[in-house]
């Protein structure tokens, strides 16, 4: 093929800019056009689409967000759409699409795969929760942005002797709250892909007093409830000045770390290579260290994300 476009999609990730870098300009290196579409499948759907050139993607390596705007859009759901989305991928002569995005933004380059467009997903979330990949473009940044503020938080907790309840992103996944909990030397970690009982959290902290130790600090997956829900019920075991910090969407800006810089430019690669010749239905990732590209509706009907819980155990029995 000769002319491909390129979208982001859903949450916006650190690191979804240095992608689209590296698509364009593999693109362009190897004599392809390559069109830039806004605001993801809604700005497909209205044909807010533009050539992109290679000064388009200078000095954006280093930039958290994406230029090229991102949206949820739940109406590309419908066939029609769909249908809508690849009229105008036809009439801009576009032969080939890269979705940059996470579980939404796959399922709709699934769609288009299943209506016959040649569709290559590149995995960019935060949450680092899709199948057919060991990372995501931005789980990197956003755990060392938590890291960041937990280790903030240890200053004040420690002067004031309190319990701190961390609550990050994730939607349904733990991953953020497992990585920065063990970095950050977290007592607890509470995710959903690991049931937890209350009554041990509290007893764990009341241990933790009685020897001495001056804070507490429980690293809470927003998949398994809110922070303040949580303080709530630990209350009902026993005062532990407890204060709640929700980090949100601070987590997802930033420049991206160097590790997601390059993880993009991997798969941005990749996925250039791949329409190159002609080859669409796919989504990349990178598993034990190597870039792979798997079947896009095998994956998604099929696969499942798993968090490495070997990270649960061993922060159960290094941390307390
Ligand atoms: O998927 C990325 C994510 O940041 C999740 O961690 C979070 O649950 C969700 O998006 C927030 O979505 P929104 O930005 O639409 O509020």
């Amino acid at each position: 093929m000769k002319r491909i476009a390129i979208l982001t999609s859903g949450g916006d990730a650190p690191g979804m800019n240095a992608a689209i870098r590296a698509v364009t300009r593999k693109a362009i290196y190897d004599g392809l056009e390559v069109y830039g579409i806004n605001y993801g499948f809604a700005g497909l759907v209205a044909g807010d689409i533009r050539k992109l050139e290679i000064a388009d993607v200078g000095d954006k390596v280093q930039r958290g967000g994406t230029f090229l705007y991102s949206a949820r859009y739940p109406e590309f759901a419908t066939v029609e759409g769909q249908l809508k989305g690849i009229e105008q991928l036809k009439k801009f002569g576009i032969e080939g699409l890269v979705v940059i995005g996470g579980d939404g933004s796959y399922h709709g380059a699934m769609a288009l795969t299943k209506h016959g467009f040649p569709a290559v997903g590149i995995p960019g979330t935060i949450d680092n929760d899709i199948p057919g990949t060991d990372f995501t473009i931005g789980f990197d940044t956003a755990i060392n942005t938590v890291l960041e503020s937990i280790d903030r938080i240890r200053d004040t907790a420690t002067s004031h002797v309190r319990t701190f309840i961390i609550e990050v992103m994730g939607r349904n996944a733990g991953d953020i709250a497992l990585w920065a909990g063990v970095a950050g030397g977290a007592d607890d970690i509470i995710i959903p892909e690991h049931e937890f009982d209350m009554a041990s959290v509290a007893k764990k902290i009341k241990e933790g007093r009685d020897r001495g130790k001056k804070h507490c600090l429980i690293v809470l997956a927003e998949g398994v409830m809110g922070g303040n829900d949580f303080a709530d019920k630990l209350a009902e075991y026993g005062d532990f000045h407890a204060r709640v910090s929700v980090l949100g969407h601070v987590v997802r800006g930033g420049s991206p770390s160097a590790r997601d810089r390059v993880l993009a430019s991997k798969f941005g690669w990749k996925a250039v290579e791949l329409l190159k010749e002609n080859k669409g239905g796919l989504c990349i990732g990178i598993r034990d260290n190597e870039i792979v590209a798997t079947d896009i509706v095998d994956t998604l009907e099929n696969g499942k994300h798993h968090p490495d819980l070997s990270l649960y155990t061993l922060n159960q029995e290094i941390s307390f």
